[in-house]
């Protein structure tokens, strides 16, 4: 199984994309969960990461608090999506499990200092200051990063924060361009193949029949999401977002893209936070990132519902 950090701010998403890691123990190991402030602040996205593992039936994984705010700008939060818990939707428990002492910045370094080079990978759910805040404080472990495989980003489907940025980028683009310039090799899932991802009631309604407390709360979730994006995306479904990632180590096959340059808008007030993706290769600029443009929707959740059906 591939080791992992997940670096997180759930989210229904985000939950979704930790339970669906947490039933794959062939293809998954996660190593801990670091919680960032993103989609509501830290306070509750350690707390919902607490929550999503209990649900997994899971409160021995480490859950540890990262970062608060971005590196260089005022935390931007998006509770009109997800709701004032971040996880509005299902009636979960609180938390029993402890949240780790130790800061998820300093997990992630020790994590990485620890494991032989090349066998870790980060995957980034949201705002990428905690990977960015480790790879200022100990540059050592660059090196030792097996992959990036993150949730961020938009090239045709632009903006659905500003007309310009998606909202992981968006809150903290210095963050954003210190990982695409890090030199690990990187795969992005952005909102061109997340916005494929549509949870249309023949796609919940499974989860729901599970008859689970993880299916049942799974629909909860996505049934909150949609009565955001109803009016966007209409009968269709809201798109989930960070499965993506983690679908993507269980079975790469269902993604496409292209190797392509992406560089990080952290200038322009009017376009902070795009990714400047060169689909086209029309400029010279070395390619950073493996860049997702397309997905098997079907086959997603098809491999969503049977693996959460396990938990
Ligand atoms: C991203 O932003 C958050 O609201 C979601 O959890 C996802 O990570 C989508 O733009
Ligand atoms: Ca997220």
């Amino acid at each position: 199984a591939r080791k992992i950090i997940i670096d997180t701010d759930p989210g229904q998403d985000d939950a979704v994309a930790i339970l669906l890691a947490l039933a794959s123990p062939d293809e998954i190991e996660v190593l801990g969960l670091t919680a960032v402030a993103g989609n509501v602040p830290l306070a509750l996205t350690e707390k919902n990461a607490r929550i999503t593992c209990e649900l997994a039936g899971r409160p021995d994984i480490k859950v540890f608090a990262g970062c608060d705010k971005p590196l260089g700008r005022v935390l931007v939060t998006a509770e009109h999506v997800h709701g004032q818990t971040g996880l509005n939707g299902p009636v979960l428990p609180d938390p029993e499990m402890p949240l780790q002492a130790q800061h998820g910045v300093d997990f992630i370094i020790d994590t990485l200092r620890a494991e032989p080079a090349g066998t870790v990978t980060l995957c980034p759910l949201g705002p990428l200051t905690n990977i960015a805040t480790a790879f200022n404080k100990a540059p050592d472990i660059i090196e030792k990063v097996q992959e990036i495989v993150l949730m961020g980003g938009a090239y045709f489907e632009v903006g659905n924060i500003t007309p310009a940025a998606e909202f992981n980028i968006y809150v903290d683009p210095q963050a954003a361009e210190i990982v695409f310039h890090s030199g690990v090799p990187l795969v992005v899932m952005p909102l061109d193949v997340t916005h494929k991802i549509l949870v249309t009631k023949a796609r919940s309604t499974p989860l729901r029949d599970l008859g689970t407390k993880v299916g049942i709360a799974v629909a909860e979730m996505t049934d909150f999401f949609e009565r955001f994006d109803a009016e966007k995306y209409g009968a269709e479904g809201a798109p989930l977002h960070d499965p993506c990632v983690t679908a993507y180590l269980i079975k790469p096959e269902l993604f496409s893209g292209r190797y392509i340059n992406v560089e990080i808008e952290t200038q322009s007030e009017l376009t902070m936070g795009m990714t400047v993706a060169d689909w086209w290769r029309v400029s010279d600029r070395a390619p950073n990132a493996m860049f997702m443009g397309d997905v098997d929707a079907d086959g997603f959740f098809t491999l969503l519902t049977e693996r959460l059906a396990r938990l």
